[in-house]
């Protein structure tokens, strides 16, 4: 069988970052580690999306005054209706470089404040929508090795402002741009529709019900949580209801029960989502998971008393197409909201930034939760939880945290205060980058880390087999080999929008990972079975060898 393929040797991969020992599966005790990248990046970052070369876009806002970096080529932008300045010659978003761990700023003309985005099949950012003069603009970003890409902006490119809306990839490659505030309706990018749409696209009474709530001020429906089902349906949630909803053909398909407890998990009470790793080895049975968020007058008793609500410590997941769906709630062992959901190479979930009390919005936030906690999604129960070691900054208002190809969970921004205020103020601006570096990128684990040597081929395509060699110092047993791709998030306001992995469907039949050959070893996958289990476009690829993942390495699905 090997005879017949080329094997393409992996260009460079990066440098194995080392931290201190923490043991593999059992994880008490263990802790992670965190580092700085930089003091001051120029921005605040209120959103962040990895690039399939291993480059991140970063922005915040254009409306709360000039930054800490200045636009390229001495451009600036003129907005005769910023509330902060009218003439603003500074950046707002960069571009870092994760292999050089530099960066350069990057020219949005428009406000970008609460704006969704969504990575397309070819790689290029779509961002849509934020405040102001840029409430109806698309924005893409081509990516590029060199200094010459910029963002590109269409204004009155969007049929509705979107402000807080949730962008999703569509396994036919387009975008789906859900809600906003006061938006009970969906667009597409691109705007077109395909023959197969029944209209209207201006949608029904569904919309006003299900986002409708009787909270004036905290509406509890702002980046709705939106997850893509391998049926092909979108998982919804908002305040604390969800539907199964064909875009298709507006139709909810179901009802889902409310979360127990009655606390909205959306903005502004700023829970998170994931939909849990997709196995293509066992039955896929998609289940998504919710976790903090804050009480139903959170935001309101800020408002009227000053008052800073105890954040919601629960999470609830559910089994999204069972006959009979139910929520089973676990503990966290810290309360949170404005936590990120990162799903990491290994198929555990960090949680991590955020506050123990109060909620999203400037000022709202107090006890910041600098621990952030994995979870383990197939763990005893009660016994899922395992803190990790505190950071030294809080993240508390528009921080954002996404994983990044080497395994390090990236974190930046928080509080962009008006004119970024740094003095005077409880929480000043943060213009850090950090990272996080979990457990299993410790030294002492080196011996169980996988190394891909190559993949033999260029493209992943669904449903064809694949091989990969890899390496391994201390081999432990078949089993505990197994291949994942990860999309990597949109991130913002605690929403890693279109954020999935899904474990590969091992090819027992050309897997040789009992047998060693200069201790190199080989396991044959199959390409993704359907672009619903996973849209087409670049994944990040792990080898996972007894829960200690590989460097991931960039594949092109389709
Ligand atoms: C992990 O190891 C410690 C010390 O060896 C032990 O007390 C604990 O019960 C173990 N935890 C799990 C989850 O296995
Ligand atoms: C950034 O901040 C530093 C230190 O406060 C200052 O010296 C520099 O001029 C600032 N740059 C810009 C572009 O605002
Ligand atoms: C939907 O209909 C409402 C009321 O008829 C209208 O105000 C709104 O602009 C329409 N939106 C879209 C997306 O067509
Ligand atoms: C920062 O906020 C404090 C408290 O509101 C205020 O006194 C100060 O003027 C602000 N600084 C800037 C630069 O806006
Ligand atoms: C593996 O080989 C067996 C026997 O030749 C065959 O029946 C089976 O379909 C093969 N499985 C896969 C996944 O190719």
């Amino acid at each position: 069988m090997f005879t017949n393929f080329v094997l393409f040797t992996l260009l460079a991969l990066p440098p194995t970052t080392t931290i201190p020992l923490t043991p593999p599966q059992n994880t008490s005790g263990i802790s992670g580690k965190w580092t700085l990248l930089h003091d001051n990046l120029g921005i605040s970052p209120m959103h962040m999306q990895l690039l399939h070369n291993d480059k991140i876009v970063m922005f915040d806002r254009t409306d709360f005054g000039p930054s800490n970096i200045t636009l390229p080529f001495n451009r600036c932008r003129y907005d005769p209706f910023d509330p902060m300045l009218q003439k603003d010659c500074t950046a707002h978003s960069i571009l870092y470089d994760i292999q050089t761990n530099t960066f350069r700023p990057l020219s949005i003309q428009t406000d970008t404040w609460c704006s969704s985005g969504a990575v397309l099949a070819d790689g290029t950012l779509v961002q849509t929508g934020g405040y102001n003069d840029g409430d109806h603009t698309v924005r893409t970003m081509v990516p590029c090795d060199d200094e010459a890409c910029d963002w590109v902006e269409y204004h009155g490119y969007l049929t509705e402002r979107r402000w807080y809306s949730t962008d999703q990839i569509l396994p036919d490659g387009r975008v789906i741009i859900i809600g906003g505030r006061q938006q009970n309706n969906y667009e597409f990018y691109p705007s077109t529709l395909p023959d197969y749409f029944i209209p209207p696209l201006n949608v029904s009474s569904f919309w006003l019900d299900f986002f409708k709530t009787d909270e004036v001020i905290s509406e509890n429906n702002l980046y709705p949580f939106v997850h893509l089902l391998p049926d092909g349906n979108l998982f919804i949630f908002a305040n604390i209801r969800s539907v199964v909803f064909d875009y298709n053909q507006n139709r909810v398909v179901k009802h889902l029960p409310p979360i127990p407890g009655d606390d909205p998990r959306n903005y502004p009470s700023s829970g998170s989502s994931i939909l849990l790793p997709l196995d293509e080895n066992t039955q896929i049975e998609p289940e998504v998971m919710v976790c903090g968020g804050a009480p139903r007058d959170a935001f309101l008793n800020i408002k009227r008393a000053r008052e800073f609500i105890r954040a919601v410590p629960t999470c609830g997941r559910i089994k999204v197409t069972n006959e009979n769906p139910a929520w089973e709630i676990e503990t966290m062992p810290i309360a949170r909201t404005m936590g990120d959901m990162v799903i990491l190479p290994n198929g555990e979930v960090i949680i991590i930034n955020g506050a123990g009390s109060g909620t999203a919005g400037w000022g709202n936030a107090r006890d910041p939760v600098t621990r952030p906690v994995i979870y383990h999604p197939n763990g005893p129960p009660n016994r899922r939880f395992s803190v990790m070691q505190s950071a030294s900054r809080p993240r508390l208002y528009n921080s954002v945290a996404i994983l990044v190809t080497d395994g390090r969970v990236l974190v930046a921004g928080s509080n962009p205060n008006p004119f970024y205020n740094f003095t005077n103020v409880e929480f000043p601006s943060e213009l850090s980058l950090e990272a996080f570096l979990p457990p299993y990128l410790a030294k002492e684990y080196d011996p169980l880390r996988p190394e891909i040597v190559s993949i033999d081929v260029e493209v992943m395509e669904y449903r064809k087999p694949l091989i990969l060699m890899f390496t391994v110092l201390k081999f432990l047993k078949l089993s505990r080999v197994t291949v994942r791709i990860i999309a990597p998030s949109f991130t913002t306001h605690s929403l890693g929008m279109n954020q999935r992995m899904v474990v590969l469907k091992e090819d027992k039949n050309v897997s040789m990972v009992g047998e060693s050959f200069m201790k190199t070893y080989s396991i044959g996958v199959f390409g993704p079975s359907t672009a619903e289990i996973a849209p087409p476009g670049y994944y990040l690829l792990y080898l996972v060898h007894a829960g200690i993942p590989s460097l991931g390495v960039w594949v092109k699905v389709q």
